[in-house]
């Protein structure tokens, strides 16, 4: 295919991706080994009370592993990307598997390297989106690595880490109203940081 029609067809997947998912404010990104597991109850738990946000599954998508050759720019990262660049703060959701985060997450967290390689306008466009973390896990607290290799790619592209909601679900199921609480209250912080950055950015504007 020439570089032409590449972008087209670059350009067509995002517009019938955003025609299904218009943009919104709050982008959360899913990576489990079950679509109705205990990282999506939890997850749910927390979009439900979030005004504008929009949860994508990774199971959902075609997402292949990163590629030194770039040859995968076809499959659904780069629209997913441009979801997140539309976005004011990203959501991930994963739960703990063998003390890191899942392989589906693993391998989108991969191709965030296209972004500092062939995609860099884009990768840069991150830059000021705040980012948090919803996981379930089978201990009580999470393996004291886990949130690291969210935190720091979130603040290599320049994003303000907002912090992990993490929370072991035992026997409760369906959610036990403990941890109900805790995902309104994690919600509601991540509310209140959007509405104290949209302030200072409308009162930035106004004094410029
Ligand atoms: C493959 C696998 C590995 C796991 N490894 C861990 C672990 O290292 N530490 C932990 O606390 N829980 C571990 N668990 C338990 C899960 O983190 C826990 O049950 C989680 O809530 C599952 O979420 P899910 O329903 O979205 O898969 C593991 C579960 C699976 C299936």
């Amino acid at each position: 295919m020439s570089e032409g029609a590449e972008i087209v067809e670059f350009l067509r997947r995002i517009f019938e991706r955003r025609s299904v998912h218009p943009p919104a404010s709050i982008t959360g990104i899913l990576g489990s080994s079950r679509k109705d597991g205990n990282t999506r109850a939890l997850t749910d738990a927390v979009f439900q009370h979030l005004d504008d946000a929009r949860l994508f599954d990774l199971s959902d998508l075609s997402i292949a592993p990163y590629d030194y050759k770039h040859v995968h720019m076809q499959d659904d990262f780069l629209p997913l990307a441009e979801m997140m660049a539309q976005s004011k703060a990203i959501i991930f959701a994963s739960p703990v598997y063998w003390y890191s985060m899942s392989a589906q997450m693993k391998v989108f967290f991969d191709r965030l390297t296209d972004l500092t390689e062939t995609h860099k306008t884009l990768g840069r466009s991150f830059s000021g989106k705040a980012a948090y973390l919803v996981a379930t896990g089978g201990g009580k607290t999470p393996p004291p690595s886990f949130e690291a290799p969210f935190a720091e790619t979130a603040g290599y592209f320049g994003m303000h880490w907002g912090g992990m909601l993490h929370r072991s679900f035992g026997k409760h199921c369906p959610l036990a109203t403990e941890i109900k609480a805790d995902a309104t209250a994690f919600a509601d912080k991540i509310e209140t940081s959007l509405q104290a950055a949209d302030a200072m950015s409308a009162r930035g504007v106004l004094a410029a």
